[in-house]
């Protein structure tokens, strides 16, 4: 990534920095330290070409193969007064619950156009909460981190110009790429800036019309009608899926009826 790149992730019209890094050892880690610091341009966009301890969900670690991205924004859980908007006042009053939603969201949105460009009608969108799936393969993951003083950072890892063969072995029957499902490379900063500008406008949603981007995300799941595992504290619930409701919660048919989990963990089946 070169000063052109960086010039031009500067114009989104959300950003007001942007941080470029060869190698950090994860940029979520980068936001955090930078979340404390007074004088901090937000929303921040912080990318890094090579992480050394990429982190994932559930305390997981998260590969950081050459030629996928690695990317964070940290953002002040604040309403920007928007012109453009007609609503004055917003519905919610923080978009941490839905954050993550709506940036798994973003990146399964701008993977559908990339791939469809080049083979149209492969499977791809949304497991909830925030992991990307194409062709039944994990090709992004989101790990937001809520803050105490009402920040929020979301890192985004995504399987970009890599390719699965190249991953360590245990991962490679779970993980796909852009790369593997196209043979094309794609310009990271077109990705970058494409999911900046969705996600602008998913969190503006999340504020001002928050049923809407749930029901965006309903339709982008891809988890619908097929039987998951849901681990929710100690209990373990196994039902048909049927999607997700206004909340953002998944709702199980499971054999005490209908049930919405705002949480938990879908277990591999
Ligand atoms: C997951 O699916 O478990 C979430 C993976 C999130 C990985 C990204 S890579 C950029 C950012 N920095 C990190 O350390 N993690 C996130």
């Amino acid at each position: 990534m070169n000063q052109r790149d960086i010039d031009r992730l500067l114009r989104v019209h959300w950003l007001a920095d942007v941080e470029h890094h060869a190698m950090l050892s994860s940029t979520n880690d980068r936001a955090v330290e930078l979340a404390k610091q007074p004088g901090v341009k937000m929303p921040l966009l912080i990318i890094a070409d090579r992480q050394t301890a990429g982190r994932g969900r559930g305390g997981n670690r998260w590969w950081t193969g050459e030629g996928s991205l690695a990317f964070s924004f940290l953002f002040e859980d604040a309403p920007l007064p928007l012109e453009e908007y007609e609503r004055a006042t917003p519905v919610a009053t923080s978009v941490a619950p839905l954050t993550g939603l709506a940036a798994g969201l973003a990146v399964a949105e701008v993977t559908r156009w990339i791939t469809d460009d080049f083979i149209p009608h492969r499977e791809v969108g949304l497991h909830w909460p925030n992991d990307v799936f194409a062709d039944g393969r994990k090709v992004a993951g989101v790990l937001v981190e809520v803050l105490s003083n009402r920040k929020i950072v979301v890192g985004i890892g995504m399987n970009l110009n890599n390719s699965a063969s190249l991953a360590p072995e245990e991962l490679q029957p779970s993980i796909a790429t852009v790369f593997d499902l196209t043979q094309k490379i794609i310009h990271p900063t077109t990705i970058i800036e494409a999911i900046a500008n969705r996600l602008e406008s998913l969190i503006y949603l999340a504020w001002y019309a928050p049923k809407k981007l749930t029901t965006l995300v309903d339709a982008a799941c891809l988890q619908k009608n097929h039987e998951l595992r849901l681990q929710w504290g100690s209990a373990i619930y196994t039902g048909l899926c049927r999607g997700i409701d206004e909340t953002g919660a998944i709702l199980l048919e499971t054999n005490e009826g209908l049930r919405a989990f705002p949480s938990g963990v879908i277990l591999k089946s």
